[in-house]
């Protein structure tokens, strides 16, 4: 029994309808074990911003350094899209995730089996997938200095730099989570030509002797983006880069059919920070029909690592998997035009019922 205290950030676009599917469900398994949830409500990007509020306000990130955990929807709107990139509302998610100093992104890619038949890959290739992105979260070319664009002269730059406590941090995350999954871990980098990537290579190396049950390969990024899809099974846990994690889980997304079911955990910080992979997706927000899954998928990961509440994040798993075994849907999940006759899509509230009520089934 105790108090679960969240900041909850909806932020713009699907933000607000997602998270309040997520907080539905994580108020559904507080009920169940006796625990308590607490949750305030805080502005972040665009929602902030249209009534004059920065980016990140000052009083959002108190509220995300006094709680135990983040729940963040989505950030960026079409009507910042004027401003300069650093005066943009996605400023104020990655001022979030520095100033908490969330350097350990992690980004599990699940494929269940009611998710097959939605996938843009083969059923014989993405069937039992289950792989985890460990992305750098903290550092790299995001954050790199200096950095600039003069549109007058025609020039813009941008640096990659890490160090090697930087790459031991997160390479250690990397390996502890192989570790306790199948033992295999894939580091991706471009060694081939990026002074950076070496560094990285060998303080990967160096460190694998500390884990003699995990075995370690390295691989280059465009290799890696190809071998995600095509051979999906050979990827247990994969540790790489900020920028070339961003780019690798939007691709291993292909393998769930969409980015909607995806949910990311972001940890080593003050206060561990969980958002759905997926965007503020503008073209749909508001009409109702976002897929939830994002989020409820980040709140069970909440549940298992800030909360160590794992046999619950295993029952809201399962919870999903059963809904989506179920043959039930959002839009963005979109079967073979010869597959056999599916269910209408549902919207985000109905969808949200049908996994609530496994989730109470599964509970009896
Ligand atoms: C993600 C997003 C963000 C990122 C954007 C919104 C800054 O694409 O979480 O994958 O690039 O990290
Ligand atoms: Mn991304």
């Amino acid at each position: 029994m105790a108090d679960l205290r969240i900041a909850v950030l909806p932020g713009d676009g699907v933000g607000p309808e997602v998270t309040s599917a997520g907080l539905e469900l994580l108020h559904v398994i507080a009920r169940d074990g006796g625990h308590r949830v607490v949750a305030g409500e805080h502005p972040i990007g665009w929602a902030g911003m249209r009534d004059g509020l920065e980016p990140l306000p000052a009083r959002t990130l108190a509220a995300c350094r006094s709680a135990d955990a983040v729940l963040l929807g989505a950030v960026g709107d079409p009507s910042a899209d004027r401003l300069p990139p650093v005066e943009r509302p996605v400023q104020g998610l990655l001022q979030l995730r520095q100033e908490l100093g969330c350097y350990a992104n992690l980004r599990p890619v699940r494929v269940s089996s009611g998710l097959v038949r939605y996938s843009a890959v083969r059923p014989d290739i993405c069937r039992g997938t289950d792989i985890l992105i460990v992305r750098e979260l903290g550092g790299g070319i995001y954050y790199g200095e200096p950095r600039g664009l003069d549109e007058d002269v025609g020039r813009a730059w941008n640096t990659l730099e890490y160090d090697t406590g930087e790459i031991e941090r997160i390479a250690r995350v990397a390996f502890g989570l192989a570790a306790e999954r199948r033992g295999q871990l894939t580091s991706v980098d471009k060694a081939n030509v990026l002074e950076v990537s070496r560094l990285w290579r060998s303080t990967v190396e160096s460190l694998a002797d500390d884990y003699p049950s995990v075995a370690t390969e390295h691989m280059l990024v465009d290799r890696a983006a190809l071998e995600v899809v095509v051979r999906p099974d050979r990827f247990d846990v994969i540790l790489t880069a900020n920028l070339f994690g961003d780019i690798l889980s939007d691709g291993a997304a292909a393998l769930a059919g969409s980015l909607g079911p995806l949910g990311s955990a972001s940890l080593g910080g003050e206060t561990d920070l969980y958002e759905p992979v997926h965007g503020s997706a503008p073209d749909i927000a508001g009409s109702g029909v976002a897929n939830p899954l994002g989020a409820i998928a980040s709140v069970g990961l909440m549940l298992e690592h800030t909360f160590g509440l794992t046999a619950e994040a295993r029952r809201l798993e399962a919870a999903v998997d059963r809904t989506l075994a179920a043959g039930h849907r959002t839009p963005d999940l979109s079967p073979a035009s010869d597959a056999p006759t599916p269910l209408p899509p549902m919207d985000t509230v109905s969808f949200t019922a049908a996994v609530t009520a496994e989730l109470t089934s599964l509970a009896r």
